[in-house]
């Protein structure tokens, strides 16, 4: 039966001895002690084990907290594992087997003391620690042994015994792989691409600031590459039935050593993955079919915004306000004219000088000759700083006509999710983690209403951005560096519009089982790649070469007009005949009331007569 004395043999024991550190393992446990976080939960054979010097070492460490158990039937794995860290007492070798069924890859470390150990024993040793390698992938265990006063640990890759001097050597060990080949999962997502034989099923090669990155690892770590052939499940993740898929799944059951592909830090509901540091960052954005190209036909009224027309007609109208009432100014306090008039031009009336004033400031407004200046010198100085702000405006005019021409314009897309709101559209995705991603358990309404709206779609043969960009109709949520990269030639040759305000924003980083022990040394790598820009850099360049890549489809090029000039043609000039025509007919429509009207006219007055 297992007894736990929770400390009590600590109080037995007292704080008499107050040994110094006078022997190398008493050292070198310490410092590892010191180093390690979390329980360590020491394993008695029985009571007087209580008295050794190594028990009463570790009694005496004040770092972690202790546990003590006596007799334990060490492959009772039904007791909860309370403690991360256990230390076994052990007379040689041989007796270390009892535990090897009890033993766990937590992320904790075992202390295993052996009080007798011989040079004739380090092969048998040896095997063990090849054994407990090779069966648990475990090699978080430090060997003390007591008559050599030494600490060793194994080193899966050299296949030796090390010496342990400090904190660092285990994390030394994984410095360098010496060739030993990790399961490294590399599959096709955004910043990577796989090549394989379908046959044999093989990896040939992969690309990608991904695997630019694995391989940069790999070198400094010294590891080979071992590519496991990818799935279709991708990323993976939780399955209704308590299963894991993909990428998600193989890191859950421990299938691979290191994923090499962006995952999205986030939940995948299992405690058996990690992330390693964070690599770049990433949107999840929606996007809809672009709208409409503006027709040729009434460009000309969409060059300039709104607002811009608006405020020439505004200032149009009160331009002649301000003349009428500088005119009213100048006849009420009697100033003299710059010319004198004729009688008859002084005689006209009120009404006639307000139009006409009107009718001038308009010209003057539109740039046309003024035929007759204003007879007072304030007028003639308003009408001079009219026309300056006439060129200006037709300067913003005539400038962004030229660019319309040029620039193709397109109705208004939108914007902001509100809009997509408004707009009615459904949302169609095509996996679900997306519904859980992206407006779950927000506050807002715009969100809670656009959650609503999406729907699951299975893509068939035709992907979900294709739909979208012939059909339109609905939207479609994709990560911003999709379309950026392989989905491109939907957005430079503006099938697609992506909407700026995208509702999430990630980080992303390479999974990796939990535990794992060659996360620490990944990370140092990782971090100071991305610390020296090196990961920009890769995932720049990919994106260069994604633009770079439509100068191969002249399909593309021709449809976005590149290296040819833009030549104004008749139908750019639609609009000016449509003017003139409309004109021409209003006259003539004029022209035929007048004509009928006179000959009315005379009619009654011949009757009259
Ligand atoms: C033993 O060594 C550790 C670290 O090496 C140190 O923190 C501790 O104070 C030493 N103990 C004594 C009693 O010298
Ligand atoms: C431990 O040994 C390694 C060589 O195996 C050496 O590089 C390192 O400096 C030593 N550390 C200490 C603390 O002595
Ligand atoms: C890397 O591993 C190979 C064995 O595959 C070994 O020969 C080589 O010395 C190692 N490189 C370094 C720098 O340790």
């Amino acid at each position: 039966m297992s007894t736990t004395l929770q400390l009590i043999m600590l109080a037995l024991v007292g704080g008499s001895w107050g040994q110094a550190n006078n022997t190398d393992y008493k050292r070198v446990l310490s410092a590892v002690l010191g180093h390690l976080e979390g329980g360590l939960e020491l394993h008695l054979r029985n009571a007087e084990d209580g008295d050794r010097g190594i028990v009463q070492f570790l009694l005496e460490q004040k770092t972690s907290s202790l546990t003590i158990t006596l007799n334990q039937d060490h492959n009772d794995q039904s007791k909860a594992d309370t403690a991360r860290h256990h230390f076994y007492l052990f007379e040689e070798v041989e007796h270390v087997g009892r535990i090897l069924g009890g033993l766990h890859n937590t992320g904790g470390f075992y202390i295993i003391a052996l009080e007798r150990h011989s040079p004739a024993d380090e092969d048998l040793l040896l095997d063990l620690m090849d054994h407990i390698w090779l069966k648990h992938g475990h090699s978080r265990i430090y060997y003390v042994l007591l008559n050599e006063d030494n600490v060793v640990l194994y080193n899966p890759f050299r296949k030796t015994v090390q010496e342990v001097n400090g904190t660092r050597t285990y994390n030394r060990i994984y410095q360098n792989l010496q060739g030993y080949p990790l399961r490294i999962y590399i599959f096709d997502s955004v910043y990577s691409s796989v090549v394989g034989d379908g046959a044999s099923q093989k990896v040939l090669s992969v690309a990608g600031a991904d695997s630019k990155l694995a391989k940069t690892v790999a070198k400094h770590l010294n590891f080979t590459l071992d590519f496991l052939w990818p799935d279709d499940e991708f990323f993976g993740g939780r399955l209704a039935d308590g299963s894991y898929s993909g990428g998600v799944g193989r890191a859950h059951r421990g299938e691979v050593d290191i994923i090499f592909a962006g995952f999205f830090i986030k939940d995948y509901l299992t405690n058996q993955i990690q992330f390693s540091a964070a690599v770049y960052m990433d949107d999840l954005c929606l996007y809809v079919q672009k709208a409409q190209r503006i027709p040729q036909s009434i460009l000309p009224l969409f060059a300039v915004h709104t607002d811009v027309w608006l405020c020439f007609l505004l200032v149009g109208t009160l331009g002649s306000l301000v003349w009428l009432l500088l005119r009213m100014f100048n006849l009420l306090l009697c100033i003299e004219e710059i010319e004198h008039r004729s009688h008859r031009a002084r005689k006209i009336g009120l009404v006639t000088t307000a139009r006409r004033i009107f009718i001038d400031t308009w010209v003057v407004w539109v740039r046309v000759n003024v035929v007759r200046f204003p007879p007072f010198h304030s007028e003639r100085i308003f009408v001079a700083s009219l026309c300056l702000v006439s060129v200006i405006f037709g300067a913003l005019l005539e400038s962004s006509l030229a660019t319309v021409y040029i620039r193709p314009l397109y109705y208004r897309d939108p914007n902001t999710l509100k809009e997509l709101d408004d707009s009615g559209m459904p949302i169609y995705i095509k996996h679900p983690a997306f519904k859980d991603d992206l407006f779950y358990g927000s506050d807002s309404e715009v969100y809670r209403r656009l959650d609503a709206k999406m729907l699951l779609v299975a893509e068939g043969e035709e992907r979900l951005i294709q739909m979208i960009s012939k059909r339109g109709h609905f939207a479609g949520v994709t990560r911003s560096a999709s379309l950026e990269l392989i989905d491109i030639r939907y957005v430079m040759t503006n099938k697609v519009h992506k909407i700026p305000e995208c509702p999430k924003n990630y980080h992303i980083a390479y999974v990796l089982p939990r535990p794992s022990p060659y996360l620490e040394n990944v990370n140092h790598i990782i971090l100071r790649l991305v610390a020296a820009g090196i990961m920009n850099l890769w995932t720049g360049e990919t994106k260069e070469r994604a633009k770079w890549s439509i100068q191969r489809f002249p399909e593309y090029l021709a449809e976005l007009g590149v290296g040819r000039w833009k030549v104004l043609t008749l139908s750019d000039v639609q609009l000016a005949f449509y003017a003139l025509a409309i004109g021409c007919l209003l006259s003539g429509a004029v022209c035929l009331a007048e004509i009928k009207l006179t000959s009315c006219l005379r009619k009654s007055k011949k009757v009259h007569l």
